[in-house]
């Protein structure tokens, strides 16, 4: 493609405009129409942004066709194989790797955060035990500003750092702390000697009666988990993140809004929905079954973790965390039949004409699930554990449009109600 600007012609008034095309570092060109209703008296209809740039970012760079994923320029397998998930957060935030008295810095930060207000854990309790722990996180992830209103001027880009630093050392806690509520356990409080990952585990398993240590498999997987969920670029999740950050909002409410629009199944709820979905097959027998399902336009029934809105190749996540299910199964030792039943599944999909055509490949979600239930993870917790780590994405976003701010989210609509008609009073009617 060139960069040549492109002409529009509205053959109706006979006028012309020249569309300038806006270039990346990397990515596909593209056409800048900010004139267009000015000049030519039209808007663009895109619903569900497919076709859509909302911002620019410096943040992550995914070339779907290719299957490459990459923060801040490093490719994501690179940092699944070398890196860890706070020095990650660092890249995410700040734009480069730290130095080692940057991350020694960056660690302290967010270990001294990992505290909740003991109020928050009063607060916690009024939750019925089995409510949903995303729903418990997008309340509790909201409530964080009645504490911290005293630190909410946005325009002080240090107050800007404090509240993101807290958000991410203060997840895994307050994700803990859900689990514990349902389960009827006492409050855990963070242990600071320990690193991120192994912080959170011990917050989830450790209970007073008996010594609890944290197991280097599943801290080492959940920290590679974390990586791979880091960031995704403007996710349904991320742009909802950075609209609520467009109204002026604070950031405790912008992140519990991406936690809600995380929730969905066609997002980051799909990881608890491909073990449900694994769980109803049940039976390798019954695979060829559910995938003529899928292929019927007249049933509901989607293949979850399958398919992406950019990936039209292999998930480069997808890949990785595959190959990391077998080895956490094989450590530890286990065997679960819904991974060979995943297996095969992924096999005749992507055999299958339909899947092909369609480009249809495992996402990010279509493995997790299976090494979260190995180590000890509930189904109801599966996208919480993607939003302690989203959350790094979130905040780096949430900083990115506040240092460069774009004016407030207001797509426009084009309206199909009725036209205007008089108002009749209610004898009248029916
Ligand atoms: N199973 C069966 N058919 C599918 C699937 C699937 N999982 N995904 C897409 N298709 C079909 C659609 O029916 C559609 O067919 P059509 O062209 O005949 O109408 C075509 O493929 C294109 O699908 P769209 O829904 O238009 O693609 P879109 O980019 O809007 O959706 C999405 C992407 C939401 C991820 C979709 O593939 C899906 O629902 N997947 C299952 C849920 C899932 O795994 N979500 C997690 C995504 S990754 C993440 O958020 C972490």
């Amino acid at each position: 493609m060139s960069d040549k600007p492109v002409i529009v012609t509205d053959e109706a008034s006979g006028k012309t405009l020249e569309l300038p095309v806006v270039r990346g570092t990397e990515g596909e060109p593209t056409l800048s129409i900010k004139s267009l209703p000015k000049e030519l008296g039209y808007f663009t209809y895109d619903p569900g942004f497919t076709a859509t740039a909302s911002c620019s970012s410096a943040i992550t760079f995914i070339d779907g066709g290719k299957g490459i994923l990459r923060y801040r320029g490093y490719p994501i397998e690179q940092l699944a194989e070398k890196s860890t998930f706070l020095e990650v957060a660092y890249l995410l935030l700040n734009g480069e790797l730290p130095d080692q008295g940057e991350f020694d810095d960056f660690r302290r930060d967010i270990t001294y955060h990992t505290m909740v207000h003991e109020k928050l854990n009063t607060f916690m309790t009024g939750f019925h035990y089995d409510a949903h722990p995303m729903a418990m996180m997008a309340g509790v992830v909201g409530s964080l500003a009645a504490f911290y209103h005293d630190r909410l001027d946005m325009s002080d880009p240090a107050q800007r750092m404090l509240a993101a630093k807290r958000m991410i050392a203060k997840m895994p806690t307050i994700a803990a702390a859900c689990y514990r509520h349902h389960m009827g356990w006492p409050t855990a409080y963070p242990r600071n000697s320990l690193n991120y990952t192994e912080r959170f585990l011990d917050m989830m398993f450790s209970v007073p009666a008996e010594e609890y240590k944290v197991s280097p498999v599943a801290a080492k997987a959940f920290d590679l988990l974390f990586i791979l969920h880091a960031d995704h670029e403007q996710n349904a999740s991320t742009s909802t993140v950075r609209l609520v950050g467009s109204t002026g909002a604070n950031p405790y409410a912008s992140v519990a809004a991406g936690i809600s629009a995380l929730w969905g199944p066609a997002h980051g709820g799909a990881n608890e929905a491909v073990l449900n979905m694994l769980e109803q097959i049940g039976d390798v027998s019954r695979v060829g079954e559910f995938i003529d399902r899928a292929k019927d336009r007249d049933d509901p029934f989607r293949l979850m973790g399958f398919g992406h809105r950019v990936y039209k190749n292999y998930d480069p996540r997808a890949n990785i965390i595959r190959q990391a299910a077998h080895d956490v199964l094989a450590e530890l030792g286990r065997k679960d039949p819904l991974m060979d039943l995943a297996m095969e599944l992924e096999k005749i999909a992507l055999e299958d004409d339909y899947f092909v055509e369609k480009k249809l490949y495992p996402n990010v979600d279509f493995y997790s699930g299976i090494i979260y239930k190995a180590l000890g993870i509930p189904k109801s917790m599966f996208t919480v554990m993607f939003a302690i780590a989203r959350t790094v994405g979130w905040v780096s976003h949430w900083l990115e449009h506040h240092n460069n701010p774009t004016p407030i989210g207001r797509p426009r609509q084009v309206y199909t109600g009725p036209v205007e008609r008089d108002y009749t009073d209610i004898s009248s009617r029916g």
